[in-house]
């Protein structure tokens, strides 16, 4: 199967763009933080960006920072998102609804938001969502309005296995940490079926970073290139020192990975 540019890539993971995240629950940057981070980014050719309606400023963050690119480094930028889970700042809670109303909804938003979405994916798949026809009749929506591919987000290998069976989704996006690794499955199904990979929570939301595990970042980059995959690692972090040095680290790791570039 061939790659998106040959290899598996360094993401950028928005949530702690818009929201409150991670065991440390750090508070949200300024916009003008914001702003540096997504400079930053793309500085280091970090240009795979994941976000979501329910990571709150996070897709208004980014869609304003698309917007104020030249054309080639707006085309250059890959942007994911998802619909099905909404989140309420005042209270803290999330709302899931994979009804058609609420996912046409969330994506001419996020379109409005965003301008060009490259992949839409389903937040919060479970089997029964993925098989119902108001989410098939959402992704076809998604195509009518151009949004080229479609995935959907799990947390349970038997939700990939449906997603990627009965949707044909061309992405995947599952959690996978060195201590957390129950969703490996996933990978060999995702080669599989040619899709796509993007794994989340690479750090463990942070739990990783706090145990001060020995070698880190390389040795949590190492972990997950130890799985065969197209696609990309999502790394979490809203600081531009801490994407500069987890960059280094992946380029380090994949240095000391035999091939991450998968044919
Ligand atoms: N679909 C879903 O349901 C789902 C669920 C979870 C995540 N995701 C996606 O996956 C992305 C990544 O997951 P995640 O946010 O949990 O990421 P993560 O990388 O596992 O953890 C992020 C945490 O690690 C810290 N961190 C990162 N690099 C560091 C470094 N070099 N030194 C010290 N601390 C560091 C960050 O703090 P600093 O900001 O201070 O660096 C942040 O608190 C999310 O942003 C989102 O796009 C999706």
């Amino acid at each position: 199967m061939s790659c998106p540019n040959g290899k598996i890539r360094v993401g950028a993971g928005l949530t702690r763009l818009g929201r409150p995240w991670g065991v440390t629950r750090a508070p949200v940057p300024t916009e003008h933080e914001a702003r540096v981070f997504l400079e930053t980014a793309m500085s280091l050719g970090v240009d795979i960006f994941d976000t979501a309606p329910s990571y709150g400023e996070s897709e208004s963050r980014l869609g304003h920072f698309l917007d104020a690119l030249g054309t080639a480094e707006r085309a250059r930028a890959f942007v994911a998102t998802k619909f099905g889970e909404a989140w309420d700042g005042a209270s803290d809670d999330i709302v899931v609804d994979h009804s058609y109303a609420a996912l046409a909804r969330s994506l001419e938003r996020s379109l409005d938001r965003l301008g060009h979405i490259d992949l839409i994916q389903l937040h919060r798949s479970t089997a029964d969502a993925l098989r119902s026809a108001e989410v098939r009749r959402a992704f076809a929506l998604a195509r009518t309005l151009g949004v080229p591919a479609i995935g959907a987000s799990v947390s349970r290998v038997e939700d990939a296995r449906v997603a990627l069976e009965t949707l044909g989704v061309e992405w995947l996006q599952f959690p996978y940490h060195v201590g957390n690794a129950y969703m490996e499955p996933a990978f060999a199904l995702a080669i599989e079926h040619g899709a796509r990979v993007l794994v989340n929570r690479p750090f463990g939301m942070g739990a990783i970073v706090q145990q001060g595990e020995g070698g880190f970042p390389e040795s949590a980059f190492r972990f997950i290139l130890g799985q065969r995959f197209c696609g990309a690692i999502l790394t979490g972090t809203a600081s531009p020192a801490h994407l500069r040095e987890n960059v280094a680290a992946f380029a380090r790791s994949v240095g000391d990975n035999d091939a991450p570039e998968s044919e």
